[in-house]
């Protein structure tokens, strides 16, 4: 039995996995204390995950009908995510596993993502290719077996979320924004206004998103108020369908390029109506198979890190106290 810890951003997130089974997974969200900002502030998420972090690892094994005595690992999250954040989280598992005399095990938010596809309602089996796509990540890899992954592909500047995001708030959309875009958009005309998709080209899987969004500052500065009061749902449309149109086809003919029949997808912005229809749509026409996993497993959780966390060595006990949080890398 594990139990995980994640803290990476601005969730406070807890779980236990019994095998294959998800005993428990909780997530305190941190969005009220953030919003007033329009962003993560990276101390406010620190101070809130210290507050947090003992009653969600508490709720976490009552949930489960867990003791101390029961658990064999204790995994965190240890890169990529913010730095202050992620010590919370690492100086806690430690603590607990010296304190419980159980193996600890550092695992990347990355393999999290990636490996909430392991988790049950619906376990999928490697190989497939993984679009992971959130506010901190868009990446692209090919899974051959689960516990390993090889880079396809990922952004070189903005987080597809983070461009949703940012765009949403040059509409006027509360934080955290792509929730908001995408309803705003559902009513809209994605083809009536002509947005970047950066990188397009045959062969290039990395995804480019600042141009995008640059260009929507540009479009509603010279547009004026009159534009957005106007066309506000068909721009919102327009803007999204750039940033689904690169994470469709680019995911879509990687997996062509490998020959990969099975495409997985992770992380929040996986929760986008508009993705899920245009790529279960892409997938339908080459035939390829689609697996998303319920929407509580794409956005940040601990239940993912808990899955990854099974095909992780534990340090050996000497090596604990040298487990670091780091605020880069992938794997
Ligand atoms: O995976 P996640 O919870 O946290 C990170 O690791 O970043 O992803 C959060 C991101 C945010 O950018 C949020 O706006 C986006 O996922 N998101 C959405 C939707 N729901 C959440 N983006 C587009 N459409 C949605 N329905
Ligand atoms: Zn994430």
């Amino acid at each position: 039995m594990i139990l995980a810890v994640e803290t990476s951003c601005d969730d406070t997130c807890a779980a236990v996995l019994d095998g294959d089974e998800l005993r428990s997974s909780v997530v305190s969200s941190q969005d009220e204390f953030h919003a007033r900002y329009g962003g993560v502030v990276p101390e406010v998420a620190s101070r809130r995950h210290l507050e947090l972090i003992n009653p969600v690892i508490a709720d976490a094994m009552e949930q489960a009908g867990a003791v101390a005595e029961d658990l064999n690992r204790v995994a965190v999250t240890t890169h990529p995510g913010l730095i202050g954040a992620l010590m919370i989280g690492v100086a806690t598992a430690k603590t607990l596993a010296y304190s419980w005399g159980v193996d600890l095990v550092g695992v990347s938010h990355i393999d999290g993502h990636i490996a909430a596809n392991y988790l049950p309602p619906d376990p999928v089996e490697p190989p497939f290719v993984c679009l992971i796509a959130s506010g901190g990540h868009t990446s692209i890899v090919h899974v051959r077996e689960r516990g390993s992954y090889d880079l396809v592909g990922q952004t070189l500047d903005d987080a597809a979320g983070e461009a949703l995001d940012k765009g949403a708030r040059l509409l006027g959309l509360d934080y955290p924004g792509g929730a908001e875009l995408d309803r705003l958009a559902a009513s809209g005309d994605s083809g009536r206004f002509d947005f970047p998709i950066g990188l397009d080209r045959e062969g290039n899987h990395d995804f480019s998103f600042s141009g995008l969004k640059t260009s929507l500052y540009y479009f509603l500065r010279d547009g004026g108020a009159e534009v957005l009061k106007r066309s506000r749902a068909d721009i919102a449309a327009s803007y999204q369908g750039a940033v689904v149109t690169a994470l469709v086809s680019k995911t879509v003919a990687a997996a062509r390029s490998l020959s990969c029949g099975s495409i997985c997808l992770s992380g929040g912005v996986s929760a986008n109506s508009e993705l899920r229809r245009r790529l279960s749509e892409a997938c339908r026409e080459e035939g390829m198979t689609l697996r998303i996993p319920p929407a509580e497993l794409c956005t940040d959780n601990a239940a993912m890190i808990a899955s990854a966390a099974r095909y992780v060595a534990p340090l050996p006990r000497g090596e604990w106290l040298a487990l670091a949080a780091r605020a880069s890398g992938a794997s």
